[in-house]
C-alpha cells in the first residue's frame, strides 16, 4: 500500500514507520499497528472525551455501495485490514439491521494485535456491536445476540414492540432505546451512546442508516474506500434517503492506494 497524503493539509501524512522517513510512502503492506496509527480516534478533549462519529463504507466507481446484496464482491483484502483496524479501534460499531440481516454479522472478535493497545485506552477486548431497529425483526438466536464477548446493543424507539423488546433482552442484549416513536432518532442515538461510555464510535451504515447520520450533522469522518470496479445497475449509493438542504463539505485527511483501491478519509472541517 502506498501513502498518496502528500497534499491532504493537517492530520494527514504518513504514520512514522520503520525505516527512513519515504518508508511510509512506498508501496509495501502496512502492518495494523501502523494502520492503527494512521487511523487512530482524535485525541480526547481536555474537558473529557466527546463522541466521535466515522463511518466506513465501499464504493464502486460508479458509486455502488453494494453487489448483489453485499458488499465484499466490491472489496478487497486491504480493505478488510483496514475495515479489521477501524474495528479494533473502536468502542462501539453501530450498524443498520438490514445490513445485519443481509451481511450475517457475527459478534465483533478480539484480535490479539489490539488487545494492549485497547486495555491501555480502556477499551473492552472487542467493540460492542449496536444494532439499529425500529422492527426489531431480528433473529435474535444468532450468536451476535446470544454469545458476543461484549453483550450486543440494540438501539430501537420507545414505541418498539415490547415482545420483540423483551425477545433481544431474553437473548442477552442490552436494548437502549433512542427514539420516542419506533425509530431511533440519530442524534440521540450518539448521545445516548456516549452516555455508556462509547465515544470511539463506528459505523459501518448500510446506506439507509448512514443517511440519517449525515442528515442530522453527526458524521464527523468518512472512511471511503475507492473500489476501481464499475457495476452499473441500481445498487444503492453509501447514503440513501432525503437529500440535505446543503451539502455538507468535508477535508481530505488522508489518502492511501493499493492496486487501484484507494483508502480516503475525510473529515468534518
Ligand atoms: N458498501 C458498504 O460499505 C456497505 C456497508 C454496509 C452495508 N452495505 C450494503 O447495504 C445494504 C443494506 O443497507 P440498507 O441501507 O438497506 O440498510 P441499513 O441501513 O443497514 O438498515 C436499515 C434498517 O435499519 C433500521 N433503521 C435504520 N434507520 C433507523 C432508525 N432511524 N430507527 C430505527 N431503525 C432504523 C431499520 O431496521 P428494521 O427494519 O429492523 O426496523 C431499517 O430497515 C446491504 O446490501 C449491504 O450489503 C454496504
Amino acid at each position: 500500500m502506498t501513502d498518496r497524503t502528500a497534499a491532504s493539509g493537517p492530520g494527514g501524512g504518513p504514520p512514522p514507520a520503520p525505516g527512513d522517513a519515504g518508508d511510509a510512502a512506498r508501496d509495501r503492506e502496512w502492518s495494523l499497528a501502523e494502520l492503527a496509527r494512521a487511523y487512530a480516534y482524535p485525541e480526547p478533549a481536555p474537558d473529557g472525551p466527546r463522541p466521535w462519529l466515522r463511518a466506513n463504507m465501499v464504493s464502486t466507481l460508479d458509486g455502488a455501495a453494494q453487489h448483489d446484496g453485499r458488499s465484499q464482491p466490491i472489496s478487497t483484502a486491504t480493505d478488510m485490514r483496514i475495515f479489521g483496524t477501524l474495528r479494533g479501534l473502536a468502542d462501539v460499531v453501530v450498524v443498520g439491521a438490514q445490513t445485519v440481516r443481509m451481511e450475517g454479522y457475527r459478534p465483533a472478535r478480539a484480535r490479539a494485535e489490539f488487545a494492549g493497545p485497547r486495555e491501555a485506552a480502556g477499551q473492552g477486548p472487542a467493540p460492542a456491536v449496536a444494532v439499529v431497529s425500529a422492527g426489531l425483526d431480528l433473529d435474535f438466536s444468532l450468536p451476535l445476540f446470544t454469545s458476543p464477548l461484549v453483550p450486543t446493543l440494540v438501539l430501537t424507539g420507545a414505541a418498539a414492540a415490547p415482545d420483540r423488546v423483551a425477545a433481544a433482552r431474553r437473548a442477552g442484549a442490552r436494548v437502549v432505546v433512542a427514539g420516542d416513536g419506533t425509530g431511533v432518532d440519530p442524534a440521540r442515538a450518539v448521545r445516548a451512546l456516549a452516555g455508556l461510555g462509547h465515544t470511539r464510535l463506528l459505523t459501518e451504515g448500510g446506506p439507509r442508516l448512514l443517511g440519517q447520520f449525515v442528515a442530522a450533522g453527526v458524521l464527523d469522518e468518512l472512511c471511503l474506500t475507492i473500489s476501481p470496479m464499475l457495476t452499473a445497475g441500481d445498487a444503492q449509493r453509501i447514503t440513501g434517503g432525503p437529500s440535505v438542504a446543503v451539502p455538507h463539505r468535508f477535508a481530505l485527511a488522508s489518502l492511501l492506494e493499493e492496486e487501484g483501491f484507494l483508502f480516503a478519509r475525510y473529515r468534518r472541517p
